[in-house]
């Protein structure tokens, strides 16, 4: 069941232009994918609901973009270099490679269990080396010689770029604790087992926030966990007003032997795929670890100045941490439905209208001049406003369906009354239900209801 759920949203974003498989006409490449007309959409709507959220409507947040490739040092001070692999076994007989974590928990096992217990999935013999860790940086080399001198990293997440900018962006923005740093962008790990469609990819992009606030001895006033659970709150009623139902997401607190080597305390907001409740978004305190860390290696003074306190010290990090792609997959999860409109079975996507690729479809009854010519009309003067989408071919149940499918909050008909009363018909995919309204009033009361 679950796996034909799937399958069946593998398949969908595919034909309707949400997600293809990277370089395909070449066999594809495992771990990279490419959006779509729609997926592009969809995925602008996320960043901007969550830029929005966390930049635009706050006082004591500012946003960069900073660099994919940096420094190679930053990498080891942040500990990538030395603490950013996976453990791996390989089997012996077919040669097939696994992450041993994921070996050990689908069968039940420990790590340290696999070389008695472990079964290959692949082939069934019982023949593993032993554990090895696999740094999961993609390197490049920087210049025109490929030697140890040149080499870099793509970045395997964007908060790095934050903490060796935290001097540039609080003096530049006059910030004050606590203030926090967002930024958006790609991030690439070269995963051992990437899978669940474009649940763990090779490349991806990730929206972080590093929010700093006073260390616990320095608290005026809130502590750091305190901090944290604040942004477990912002950040779950973020997740429900893009539409998530409160049922399939939830918080998951790390054990302490989970935690990354940063990480004092760390949450999950997991989503329920149709693979199971898996991490969505990883909100982690992250201690003064890095600051200090980037200090040691760069031998720049990253502490901060408190003018009350009359002291320097590293500002703590709370980083609330979320994948756009991983989001894009719980949205379309979410928003699948199969149910009937007037008796016709139909496939819908109820995304949240502000999330919703396309926000309205405009459609002639049929193809007259006459309807085609006031159809064009409304689609022109709604595109400065927003992606709208004009269709005239095949009967109206058909262009609905397709919409459906799209996810397109609202269709809009023009049809012979139009012609006298200067009205339309609105279809709300939702509730199906069908509303006469004035031409001049559709733009304002689709801005109203999408944004
Ligand atoms: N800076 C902290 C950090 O990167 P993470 O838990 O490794 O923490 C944060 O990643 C988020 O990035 C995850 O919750 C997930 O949404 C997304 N993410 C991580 N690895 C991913 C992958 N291989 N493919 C897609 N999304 C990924």
């Amino acid at each position: 069941m679950a796996d034909d759920k799937m399958d069946k949203i593998v398949s969908l974003a595919k034909r309707r232009g949400f997600i293809f498989a990277d370089s395909e006409i070449y066999g594809g490449l495992n771990g990279f994918w490419d959006f779509g007309p729609l997926g592009v959409e969809l995925k602008n709507n996320i960043k901007k609901a969550w830029w929005k959220a966390i930049v635009q409507s706050r006082d004591d947040v500012a946003g960069i973009d900073s660099s994919i490739i940096h420094n190679p040092r930053t990498w080891e001070a942040s500990g990538h270099i030395s603490n950013f692999s996976d453990p791996m076994v390989d089997c012996h007989v077919c040669k097939q490679r696994f992450r041993a974590d994921h070996l050990a928990e689908e069968q039940g096992i420990e790590v340290s269990e696999i070389l008695i217990k472990g079964k290959c999935p692949t082939c069934g013999s019982k023949d593993f080396t032993a554990p090895k860790a696999f740094n999961l940086m993609f390197q490049t080399h920087v210049g025109p010689v490929a030697d140890d001198a040149s080499v870099a990293y793509l970045r395997p997440e964007t908060c790095q770029g934050i903490f060796i900018n935290f001097d540039n962006v609080r003096q530049s923005a006059r910030l004050k604790l606590p203030f926090g740093i967002a930024q958006i962008g790609k991030a690439f790990r070269n995963e051992v087992n990437p899978r669940n469609f474009i649940f763990r990819s090779r490349e991806f992009e990730q929206m972080e926030l590093e929010w700093f606030c006073e260390p616990p001895q320095f608290a005026s006033s809130k502590k750091p966990d305190e901090w944290h659970a604040y942004w477990k709150e912002e950040r779950m009623n973020w997740h429900l007003a893009m539409g998530l139902k409160k049922e399939n997401v939830r918080f998951r607190d790390h054990e302490k032997k989970e935690l990354a080597h940063y990480a004092a305390a760390a949450t999950d907001v997991e989503y329920n795929f149709p693979f199971g409740f898996k991490e969505l978004e990883g909100i982690a305190n992250r201690t003064d670890f890095d600051l200090k860390q980037h200090s040691e290696f760069s031998g720049k003074d990253m502490r901060y100045f408190d003018e009350q306190a009359k002291e320097k010290y590293f500002p703590y990090v709370i980083e609330p941490s979320l994948g756009v792609d991983r989001m894009l997959l719980a949205l379309l999860c979410d928003a699948y439905a199969e149910d009937e409109d007037g008796g016709e079975s139909r496939v819908v996507l109820r995304f949240a209208p502000q999330v919703a690729p396309v926000k309205a479809a405009i459609f002639p009854l049929i193809k007259k001049p006459e309807l085609m010519a006031i159809s064009e009309q409304i689609t022109q003067s709604l595109k400065q406003d927003m992606v709208v989408f004009y269709d005239e071919t095949g009967s109206i149940g058909r262009r609905y369906r397709r919409m459906d499918e799209a996810g397109t909050p609202y269709c809009i008909t023009v049809d012979f009354d139009t012609l006298d009363d200067q009205a339309v018909t609105i279809r709300d995919r939702d509730s199906l239900k069908q509303e006469r309204i004035k031409i001049e009033e559709v733009k304002a009361y689709l801005l109203e209801k999408t944004r």
